[in-house]
């Protein structure tokens, strides 16, 4: 499966697992992204997590992104497949709507676009949230994993030693991004592995 190639149109989706702190920071990174076009499609419950985790209004994160759809527009642009789009990103994902991407279930404009993503054999990347997991969830990442998608659940790293959740956070971010191919804004999102020797002579 390809990334997304510069310049192109990005899906994101934001449903209402936890961890909406995730999708607004890479909003605000992508949002730098001169050739990239934003397209944010909001599911019902990602705008109680919003509200309830993130210093945003729905409105201000909305404003985030280029453009913003309706979670029930099912006409909206990027509902077909004949408008260009590189790929999609849905962060975090919830197991509900993980489920419906797996089967195919496209009621809203998230799934659909998700559908459209998967027939089109664009790069889709899925951060599932969840813990603990159950069979269903891991089943369902399995068959998703097999078809191409990029399962990236939001796990912290501690060998940076983050000093802070904004930094577990930028470092989420950074792999999601590097698995679009946009690895935009890296210096700004936290360090690479730098090798054992070197984090042990520090
Ligand atoms: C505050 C809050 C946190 C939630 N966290 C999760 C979560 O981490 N993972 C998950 O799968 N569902 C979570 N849920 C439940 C989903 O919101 C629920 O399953 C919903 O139907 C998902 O629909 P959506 O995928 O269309 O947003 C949470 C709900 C609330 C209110």
């Amino acid at each position: 499966m390809t990334t997304v190639a510069a310049p192109g149109r990005l899906i994101v989706g934001v449903t209402g697992a936890t961890g909406a702190p995730i999708a607004a920071r890479m909003l605000e990174i992508l949002r730098r992204v001169p050739y990239l076009e934003t397209h944010l499609i909001l599911s019902t419950w990602a705008r109680s997590t919003i509200e309830v985790e993130t210093p945003y209004s729905v409105r201000e994160f909305s404003e985030l992104a280029d453009v913003t759809h309706r979670f029930g527009e099912l006409g909206a642009t990027v509902s077909s497949g004949s408008y260009p789009v590189a790929g999609m990103v849905v962060v975090p994902c919830s197991m509900k709507s993980l489920a419906a991407i797996r089967h195919g279930f496209a009621d809203n404009l998230l799934t659909r676009a998700a559908d459209v993503t998967l027939k089109e054999r664009r790069p889709l990347v899925l951060v599932p949230r969840e813990t603990p997991l159950s069979e269903i969830h891991l089943e369902n990442m399995l068959a998703l994993a097999r078809m191409g998608v990029r399962i990236v659940p939001p796990m912290p790293a501690f060998y940076d030693r983050p000093g802070s959740v904004a930094e577990v956070v930028d470092h989420i971010v950074m792999r999601v991004l590097d698995q679009l191919g946009l690895p935009a804004a890296d210096a700004e999102l936290g360090e690479r592995w730098p090798g054992l020797s070197d984090l042990r002579a520090r």
